[in-house]
This record gives structure tokens, sequence and C-alpha cells, in this order.
């Protein structure tokens, strides 16, 4: 296990992914009754931009970076703004040095009766993850490998949830892994709202992940693809993917107005683009 999410805290991925979680919690706090995230790859929790790490790869500044500083359009304006506030929430007034991972920006969303577990396996993550929330209510750290934990933190207390997988993807088996653990975790937790993570290297690997996921009669789900550019051999990561099963209804129609912004913001080049997919 080498994967550091310090490297690649705040890229285009991170801003997908989290704009997406932040969609979802917002919708959920709609009702007033407390639900929980169960965060199963949750990382550090805060990462330092200006950090060696961070500016090694600088994948930041072609991510979080050029959504903070310039005016957005409406509606994309108003819909980002949670997720943006999150971010702000812990940086100064116009200062960009922080990034908070997903763990932080459920925890800034959530209100005080919703419970957050974030889970870590890396030990040193986790000791920051824990240290982070030394004092926050309603919020459990673990430090378990979350394809086993999965299953034993469902279903939830609340009958009300989001659990976010979001797996480094270092080894081949990750598709097959998530398939495994969200069959389990759906036998438990048949109406939990479950978002999942997932590069876009191999795409004809990505489109029978989706297809075998979704292959039951009545399953509901939207998918999102953001590619920055068309793959580059030696360019690394340039497009990825959010999958939500059981997503709330609003979610297609608010992706519909994020997503141009979003791709026009973060390409990086020829070949930029979005996709969305969902069970109607
Ligand atoms: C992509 S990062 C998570 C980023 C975080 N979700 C965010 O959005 O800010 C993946 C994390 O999973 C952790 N990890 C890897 N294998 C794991 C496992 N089997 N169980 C739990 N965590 C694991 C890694 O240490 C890494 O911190």
């Amino acid at each position: 296990m080498n994967y550091r999410h310090d490297y690649h805290a705040g890229n285009f991925a991170d801003v997908l992914k989290h704009v997406v979680l932040a969609r979802v919690l917002t919708y959920l706090k709609n009702k007033p009754s407390p639900f929980r995230v169960i965060d199963t790859h949750a990382g550090a929790g805060r990462y330092d931009l200006w950090g060696p790490k961070a500016d090694k790869t600088g994948e930041w500044r072609d991510g979080i970076d050029r959504l903070m500083h310039k005016e957005l359009p409406e509606p994309a304006a108003g819909l980002l703004a949670p997720y943006l506030d999150a971010v702000r929430a812990i940086n100064g007034a116009s200062e960009l040095r922080f990034y908070p991972g997903s763990p932080l920006i459920a925890r800034q969303l959530m209100r005080a009766d919703d419970v957050l577990i974030a889970n870590e396996l890396n030990k040193e993550d986790f000791e920051r993850l824990r240290s982070e929330f030394h004092r926050a209510k309603a919020t459990i750290v673990l430090n378990l490998d979350a394809w086993h934990a999965v299953k034993s933190l469902l279903p939830p207390k609340e009958r009300r949830g989001v659990v976010l997988i979001d797996p480094p993807f270092e080894e081949r088996s990750e598709f097959s892994d998530l398939l495994a653990a969200l069959a389990a975790a759906r036998a438990r937790f048949a109406t939990g709202v479950y978002l999942v993570w997932y590069p876009l290297k191999d795409e004809p690997a990505a489109d029978r992940f989706v297809a075998e996921l979704t292959a039951e009669p009545g399953t509901k789900f939207l998918e999102v693809r953001l590619a920055v550019c068309k793959p580059f051999a030696g360019l690394g990561l340039t497009a990825s993917a959010m999958l939500i099963l059981n997503p709330p209804y609003v979610l297609r129609e608010e992706l519909q107005s994020i997503m141009p912004v979003l791709r026009e913001r973060l390409a990086e080049g020829e070949g930029s683009g979005y996709q969305l997919r969902d069970s109607l």
C-alpha cells in the first residue's frame, strides 16, 4: 500500500468526487432526520497544498485552484457553493493553502446529530485523521481494512446514509473488490446512497464494472465521467468517474448545470468532456 493522497489532493478527480459528495449531503439535509456517512477510504483529512508532496505534482493547481478565485456562472455557482465553502472553511479569507479531504468536507456539511464514520488503513494517515477529529462530536475514526469493515458497519442505526468508497486503485483487483464489497453492503443496506470513485485509465474495464454493478433490473444509478484531455502516455490520470447508487432525484439536473462549468474550468487541452448516464 504505497498510495498517499498528499500528492493528489485537490486535483480534478478530487473536485469531481467532492462536488458530488457535497450535492448529495446538501440534498439529505432537506429532511430533518439524522443520517450517517461512512467514508471507507478516508485518507488523512487535511492536505497542505504548499507542502513538498502536493508541490511535487502540482495537481491541485489544475484542480481546486482553478475554481476558487474566479467568478462562476449561475446556477453552477450556487450549486458549487457548499463544496467551495467547505474548502474556504479551513483556509484564510483569500488564501488557498489547505485542501479538505472527503471526511472534512462531509463533517463540514453535516449537522451536529449526523454521524460520520471515517476509516483509513494507512497508520500515518489514520493518526492524522484521528488528531483532525480529536474534538469532533458524532465522529468515529477507524483504522480497518475497508473491504472487511464495510459489512460490519452496515446497516447504519439511522437507516439513512451515504457510503463513500474511494480506493487508491493500486491493485488490479480493485474493480472486483468493489463489486464484492458493494454486493455485501447492498444486501445489508439496500436503500443507502453509495458513491464510488474510479479512474478511467482502462475504459472497457470501467464499462464492465458499471454494467455488472447495475445489471439487476430496478437498480437506480447515475454515473458521471469527466475527462480533462484525451489520454496521453506519461501524463498520468486524465479522466475519472463517480457512480452513485440510489442517487437523489435532483442530482442529474444539478450535474447538468455543474458539469459544463467543471469541464470548461478544468480542461487541459483537446479531448476534454463529460458524460452523464443513468438508469432512467
Ligand atoms: C484516494 S485516497 C482517499 C481520499 C479521500 N477519500 C478523499 O477524498 O479525500 C485512498 C485512501 O485509501 C487508503 N486505503 C488503501 N487501501 C485501503 C483499505 N484496504 N482499507 C482502508 N483504506 C485503504 C489509502 O491509504 C488512501 O489514504
